[in-house]
């Protein structure tokens, strides 16, 4: 595998929770398996005042508490430890980026880097634009015989708009190649494998698309509520938080063409041209394609939880979706007619990410299955948990007769290999090393999946009277999104933490 050059990781909001339970014990595993470049130091910067050596101490302690190599090792913390270092700066203030220009100079003349700077925003998404204009100001993306890089977090903006807006001011100061959007989602491997999937098979390739295909249908379902991040939620809501990167990301790797090579770009082009086929939502339709939920308080198995209009940080009179489903179509030759159903919601039955294809009934019934039963192959890409692959076909009840079972075959990742999978910050965090963009957004995906969603924000915003579905939490959401789905008696999948379980109410 290569290596990365040496480097200096700068990360602003260090003393927040991002850092704390995913970039710092991300590091930590790349250096547990030697994926960090001979010489590297990362500098936590933040607000908060506290010392260099506080701030390795709560490093430590995140690190037991987070990371996901198995039983770190006491003596491999406090060597890594070693290597962080921290800054209290106002980052609102061009003098506090000159006085990080010279500490990032002495740390660099001490391991002899050779000035290789990756800046990573975990803070909250109003200040990525003021922290940029500094950074470009002090000359800190200056990249001469050395590379500059940032890394954003999502939201990438709230809308086109602001999307628009904070691409220019990118622009304006540093180059695309220099800019990684992350979406956590791309770095899952099983997101990854969709590729694998759909490109490394043959079998499937011919099958893929409208001709066999009837429906497609994403989901990503939390059972938590939004715990901490009220304040953040309120203003976002699941559409900005879960549709316009995660869920659009798999709907791109789930119908794009196959690329012409593994090039970053050449995969991106792709997903781009599956954005730009996007069939728009008239503002008038939404009601009819869109569905917004938001969770009440219930009872959750013996366990009172909390509504969402009480959570921390929400307004009691919040409209903010906690759930949202939509139907839409792709409009070109591989999908035209096949329409697509994606969902999220906070504080569902279970945590469950997966993409399933629902392939069309054979064209004349044969046997004779249970009342209501049609028959229909499903294919069913589980991202997490219990991450693999199910096929659901029909086969002979054994027996007098022709009756008719749907019984299922499965894969499950982790039977793979005997290793333990990659956190996504792990592998994202290796590729912006490496300076490898292919897992990242790019300006024109982000900007056209805003485009996509702007009817559905506007008509929210301008119709008061389309509904906010109340559902209690730990239900499927509102009764309301199986009305999106064409075909009588067809409902949503409901799945099960085990891939192969699935009914309205089963295993959590
Ligand atoms: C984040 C959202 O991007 O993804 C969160 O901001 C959400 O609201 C999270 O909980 C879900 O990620 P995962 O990896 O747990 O599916």
């Amino acid at each position: 595998m290569e290596s990365p050059k040496n480097l200096i990781i700068v990360i602003f909001g260090a003393s927040g929770d991002l850092a704390s339970r995913k970039l710092i014990p991300a590091i930590f595993s790349l250096k547990s398996q030697n994926l960090l470049p001979g010489k590297y130091a990362i500098i936590g910067v933040g607000r908060t005042i506290i010392s260099t050596d506080e701030f390795r101490k709560k490093m430590a302690e995140a690190i037991v508490k987070f990371s996901e190599e198995k039983v770190p090792e006491n003596n491999m913390i406090s060597v890594f430890t070693e290597d962080l270092y921290y800054l209290s700066m106002d980052n609102s203030s061009y003098d506090g980026y000159l006085e990080l220009k010279t500490f990032l100079q002495g740390i660099d003349d001490k391991y002899k880097i050779g000035g290789n700077y990756i800046f990573y925003m975990a803070t909250p998404p109003s200040i990525y634009e003021s922290i940029a204009v500094n950074l470009a100001k002090a000359g800190l993306c200056d990249q001469v015989n050395c590379f500059r890089r940032i890394i954003i977090e999502k939201p990438f903006g709230y809308d086109l708009e602001s999307g628009k807006k904070l691409n220019k001011t990118l622009h304006e100061l540093i180059g695309e190649d220099q800019i990684f959007r992350i979406d956590h989602y791309l770095g899952k491997e099983t997101v990854q494998n969709l590729l694998v999937t759909r490109f490394a098979n043959g079998m499937f390739e011919p099958l893929w698309n409208r001709n066999y295909i009837h429906r497609i249908e994403i989901t990503s379902a939390e059972s938590i509520g939004v715990e901490e991040r009220g304040g953040y939620y309120d203003k976002s809501g699941a559409l900005r938080d879960m549709v316009q990167n995660h869920l659009l990301q798999m709907v791109g790797l789930t119908a794009m063409e196959p690329p012409s090579s593994l090039d970053p770009d050449a995969i991106r082009n792709e997903v781009l041209k599956v954005f730009q086929s996007l069939q728009p939502i008239k503002e008038e339709n939404v009601p009819l394609q869109v569905i917004r939920g938001q969770y009440t308080g219930s009872l959750i198995r013996g366990e009172c939880v909390t509504g969402y209009r009480h959570e921390k940080g929400v307004a009691v009179d919040s409209r903010t979706e906690t759930y949202v489903a939509i139907k839409f179509y792709i409009n070109n030759w591989r999908w035209g007619g096949v329409p697509f159903y994606i969902r999220t919601g906070k504080r569902l039955p279970t945590r469950v990410t997966e993409i399933v294809i629902h392939f069309k009934q054979t064209p004349h019934h044969l046997f004779q299955r249970e009342s209501g039963k049609l028959p229909a192959n499903q294919l069913i890409i589980r991202i997490q948990p219990d991450e693999g692959m199910l096929l659901k076909f029909d086969m002979k009840e054994p027996g007098a007769g022709f009756n008719v079972k749907n019984v299922n075959m499965d894969f499950h990742y982790k039977d793979l290999a005997n290793i333990r999978v990659p956190s996504a910050y792990e592998r994202l965090l290796h590729d912006v090393m490496l300076g490898d963009s292919t897992l990242f957004s790019r300006d024109d995906e982000v900007e056209t999946a805003w485009k996509f969603l702007e009817p559905i924000q506007k008509a929210w915003a301008n119709n008061p009277a389309i509904k906010v579905f109340g559902y209690p939490a730990g239900t499927w959401g509102p009764e309301h999104a199986n009305d999106l789905i064409d075909g009588d008696e067809l409902t949503w999948r409901y799945p099960c933490k085990n891939m192969a379980d699935d009914e309205l109410y089963c295993e959590l």
